[in-house]
């Protein structure tokens, strides 16, 4: 069988941070009170001039130097996001104009938290069919632009970031196996209403709160742990593989405490679940690959990874990997 393996990782994040004692200035809330439930720390947001494609670039030429990859040879790019510089064109053609990059397949697609695992399961089917032999896979969003800094129920959890993986044919492993899914019927459950074509923001009647993320944690929350343990499981069964046979989970990185249930709910041993939260927050797409970006000296060539991630939609999933 053709595998589609990872051969390179890069990342970015901005340099400014938003602490938990910055957050304490604007809003009801103290740092004791966060790191316990959420296990944050910090985040680090944009700044003002630039966009989702500029984090973009610079993990790609972070991956291109760090592997010594040639950019041209890239045939295909998929950016996963759920905020792209504009409607249109995809942040993907704008991330391949600023790179200098031709001839590529670039596109964005929209999973929300999911989206990097909806990304690195086409990129990797794009890889098998042997049409496609180098293909960038990017998970980046500028979320702080749609977190409303005064609400204390989603300013706590969110950061900007992006990260990037390269994959390539292989023949002794790569991407093993992914189950996706989704759930429409959780739409209303955690959302950015406003900006689409359904509440234009230009019209007079959208209130101001629509532009932000606005979402029911708890609920959020409950689905996340269930979603992302069974969508695991149902990888470890289909592929004959007991948790103990997982070197590392890579789990979404939405809140410590989700984080630590889906270990427990899994079983896992300690330690073996990474986590990048404390010092980066919920950065939507961009969390998977950041915290393997971030914890890469931990894994060795052979070692068995498994992703899982639960977003907006509701959509989820695990992925299974042999690094
Ligand atoms: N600071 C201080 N106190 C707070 C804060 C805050 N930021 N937020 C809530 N509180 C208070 C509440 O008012 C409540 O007080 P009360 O007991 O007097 O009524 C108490 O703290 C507990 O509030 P809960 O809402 O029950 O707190 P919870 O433990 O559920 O934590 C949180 C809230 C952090 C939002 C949690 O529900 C969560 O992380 N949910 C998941 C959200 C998430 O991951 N979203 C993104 C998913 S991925 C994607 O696709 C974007």
């Amino acid at each position: 069988r053709q595998y589609a393996a990872i051969t390179g990782i890069g990342g970015y994040v901005p340099q400014s941070k938003r602490t938990n004692y910055d957050l304490e200035k604007v809003c009801d809330t103290s740092d004791e009170w966060i790191v316990k439930r959420t296990g944050i720390k910090e985040r680090r947001i944009l700044e003002h001039d630039l966009a989702t494609s500029d984090m973009a670039v610079k993990a790609i030429q972070d991956l291109a130097l760090q592997y010594n990859k040639n950019l041209s040879d890239v045939d295909a790019l998929l950016v996963a996001t759920s905020t792209p510089d504009m409607p249109m064109p995809a942040t993907a053609n704008i991330i391949a104009e600023k790179l200098g990059l031709r001839n590529v397949w670039a596109f964005d697609m929209n999973a929300a938290c999911s989206g990097f695992l909806y990304a690195l399961d086409m990129a990797a089917s794009l890889v098998e069919t042997g049409r496609y032999k180098n293909v960038l896979v990017v998970g980046a969003d500028n979320i702080s632009r749609y977190v409303n800094i005064y609400d204390r129920s989603t300013n706590i959890l969110f950061g900007d970031g992006a990260g990037v993986v390269w994959l390539e044919p292989s023949q002794e492993g790569g991407i093993m196996d992914a189950y996706l899914t989704s759930n429409g019927g959780g739409r209303e459950f955690l959302t950015i209403e406003a900006g689409g074509s359904l509440y234009p923001i230009e019209a007079n009647a959208i209130e101001t709160e629509s532009r932000y993320l606005r979402q029911d944690g708890k609920t959020v929350f409950k689905h996340a742990v269930q979603s992302m343990s069974d969508a695991c499981t149902k990888v470890l069964h289909r592929n004959n593989l007991q948790i103990a046979d997982v070197n590392w989970l890579v789990p979404h990185q939405a809140n410590q405490r989700i984080i630590d249930a889906v270990g427990r709910s899994l079983n896992i041993p300690e330690g073996r679940a990474l986590s990048n939260i404390e010092y980066l927050g919920n950065t939507i797409a961009a969390t998977i690959p950041l915290c393997i970006w971030q914890n890469i000296k931990q894994i060795n060539t052979g070692d068995l990874i498994m992703l899982t991630a639960f977003g907006a939609g509701f959509s989820w999933g695990a992925s299974l990997l042999r690094w």
